[in-house]
């Protein structure tokens, strides 16, 4: 059992008086070649992710997709899974799709370093240990030994929210993904929030569902809802912005597209009503994003290390209070959305924003000279 670290916790946003939720316990590595990894993920847990699945897990997350997708079966768009974000910060971190992935490379890089291990391998394998803190997450693979990166990815790999859909098909299409596995994929926006399409102070770290730090199937019950305002304190309409049904919730126009659209609007459904399938479909298209232009023969298996996430708080959507069921825009065609699901009572409350964290120990890290 790994002991999480309650200094940290004040500068991790979490609110003076709320307990710690318990790490889970960490599995042994049975794998020889696993041995050294047990000690990173638990690096990992205690000095990236103070032991909570909070905004550090959430950036995680989000550079692992910028990360690989550059990655092209057709042409040449970057070697995919493999630390180029990091490694070729001065050319990839400047693509206006990036904007913020600097917050959570300036932790990573120092740590990557410090524990001697390749930018590709920091990315994926810590996201699959930061997921395992998230309720309701599926266990990821981890997969360990990708080599440095040898190039950057060029400009205009990673989908922006004000693309038009057909375009972010193609772009995902190239990378060897279908609509349906985008939506699989876009579970990771049920832990999400957003800091650069609104940058108003008041909006820093707004949600994109009243469950951030969840891994649940709430933003694709939300983003189904009838939208009435911009939140409040931002500067919205912005581009790539929508008018979101919550207040202080944030949605992103590309998110209420497909909840729309009929290419991907019964997928979208499905993940609102069923979370074991969310769970499970995202981590096979995620496992699929984590070996992007890698050679898993030449990789070594360490799921082992992998912690069982703690489970869902729900086991279910429900309509947050101040919506119902009569707020639901039907898309899909061929499935009706169900009026069985709950409805919490009262008035809609604003839901608050994600913090951000901090790196106490950052200052410690040495980097690779
Ligand atoms: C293809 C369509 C996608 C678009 C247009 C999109 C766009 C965005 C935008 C604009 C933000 C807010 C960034 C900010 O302002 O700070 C965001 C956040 C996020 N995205 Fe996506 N995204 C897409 C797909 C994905 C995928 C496939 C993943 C992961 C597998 C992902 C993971 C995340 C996460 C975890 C966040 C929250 C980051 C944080 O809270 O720090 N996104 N996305």
């Amino acid at each position: 059992m790994i002991a999480a670290p309650l200094v940290a916790l004040a500068l991790a946003g979490i609110a003076a008086g709320t307990p710690a939720p318990a790490v889970p316990t960490q599995p042994s590595a049975t794998n020889p070649q696993c041995n050294f990894w047990q000690g990173v993920r638990d690096r990992f847990i205690n000095e990236i992710f103070l032991g909570v699945c909070a905004q550090d897990v959430h950036s995680m997350v989000r550079i692992s997709f910028h990360d690989a997708i550059g990655f092209s079966l057709h042409s040449e768009k970057g070697g995919g899974a493999d630390g180029s974000m990091i490694k070729f910060q001065d050319i990839e971190l400047k693509f206006p799709a990036n904007e913020g992935v600097d917050f959570i490379v300036s932790f990573l890089q120092p740590f990557a370093d410090d524990v001697g291990i390749s930018y590709g391998d920091a990315i994926m394998f810590g996201t699959a240990v930061g997921l395992s803190l998230c309720p309701g997450a599926p266990r990821l693979p981890a997969f360990v030994g990708r080599p440095d990166a040898t190039r950057a990815a060029p400009d205009k790999t990673v989908p922006e929210p004000q693309d038009d859909l057909t375009t972010i098909f193609a772009r995902m299409a190239d990378a060897g993904f279908s609509p349906t596995e985008l939506v699989h994929l876009l579970a990771s926006h049920s832990m999400a929030s957003q800091a650069g399409v609104d940058p108003s102070p008041d909006l820093l770290g707004a949600p994109f569902d009243s469950t951030p730090f969840d891994f649940d199937s709430q933003v694709f019950l939300e983003v189904m809802l009838r939208a009435n305002s911009f939140p409040a304190g931002g500067s919205g309409p912005n581009i790539g912005e929508d008018q979101s049904p919550l207040p202080g919730e944030f949605r992103l126009l590309s998110d209420r597209l497909f909840a729309r659209d009929s290419r991907t609007s019964c997928a979208w459904q499905e993940n609102a009503l069923n979370q074991t399938a969310m769970a499970t479909n995202f981590a096979a298209a995620f496992k699929k994003l984590s070996l992007l232009g890698q050679d898993v023969t030449k990789l070594t298996d360490c799921s082992e290390l992998i912690g069982t996430p703690p489970p869902a708080k729900n086991a279910q959507a429900f309509f947050p209070a101040g919506t119902n069921h009569d707020l639901i825009e039907q898309a899909c065609a061929t499935q009706l959305f169900p009026t069985t699901l709950s409805t919490v009572a009262g008035r809609a409350t604003p839901i608050p924003v994600v913090q951000l964290q901090d790196c106490p120990t950052c200052p410690t890290f040495k980097r690779r000279a």
